[in-house]
């Protein structure tokens, strides 16, 4: 089985969570449009979507799925989204497309956070994976400097706009063992729009794709 149909098989046992006539939150990257593309299959249809990047909100509209703004949709049921990394705690690290802020913020306006991902995800310790930080341009070297205090190594990611029109800085050589504790103080950062720790808000339930089937997890 292939990563990738491993994440697929993710995105298909994600339908499950689906009510017929309610507005969702749809992530963004790999996984997510798997499940994209699979929810434009669904007998039972939702209503609406809120979409955490533009590339995901074109590829809904194309299928012709109504995108909301966040605005005008309020609390949503169900956040639906990948991750680069998960610990057992359902911690996440995400941006590995740049959209950790959007998708933060959508996870935060949503009651349940259901990520999916290939069972490669599922880690003991966060930060293989590098964290990715959405920065303001003009603080860049700031947030790199105060980063290199805190022991990790900044890499500015090359060709990269946000949607929200800023950079990502990629945090090489973190061992995370209290991810609350450090999104929290990124995030303090003068210049620092969000980090890619979603720990103050984690998943709700975990669903990995394996060799073997699907495991699912769920937060203590
Ligand atoms: C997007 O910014 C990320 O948070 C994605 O959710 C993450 O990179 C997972 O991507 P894949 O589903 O492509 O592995």
């Amino acid at each position: 089985m292939t990563q990738d149909e491993m994440k697929k098989a993710a995105a298909k046992a994600a339908l499950a969570y689906v009510e017929a006539g309610s507005v969702i939150g749809i992530g963004t990257g790999s996984t997510a449009n798997h499940f994209i593309d699979l929810l434009a299959q669904m007998k039972t249809k939702v209503d609406a979507t809120v979409a955490s990047s533009m590339a995901s909100a074109e590829r809904l509209q194309k299928h012709g799925i109504r995108v909301l703004d966040l605005n005008e949709a309020g609390q949503l049921a169900l956040y639906v989204d990948g991750a680069d990394e998960s610990n057992h705690q359902l911690h996440l690290i995400k941006g590995g497309g740049a959209a950790l802020t959007r998708e933060k913020i959508v996870a935060g306006a949503s009651d349940k956070f259901v990520c999916i991902a290939d069972g490669t995800k599922l880690v003991e310790i966060l930060g293989k994976f590098p964290l990715p930080i959405e920065v303001i341009p003009m603080a860049r070297e700031l947030v790199s400097r105060e980063i290199v205090k805190l022991g990790g190594k900044p890499v500015l990611r090359p060709n990269c706009v946000t949607d929200n029109g800023n950079i990502i800085v990629d945090v090489h050589g973190l061992a995370i063992t209290d991810a609350k504790q450090l999104e929290s103080l990124l995030n303090q950062i003068p210049g620092v729009v969000t980090n890619g720790l979603f720990a103050l808000r984690p998943a709700d339930v975990l669903i990995l794709g394996t060799p073997t089937g699907i495991q699912t997890l769920t937060a203590a």
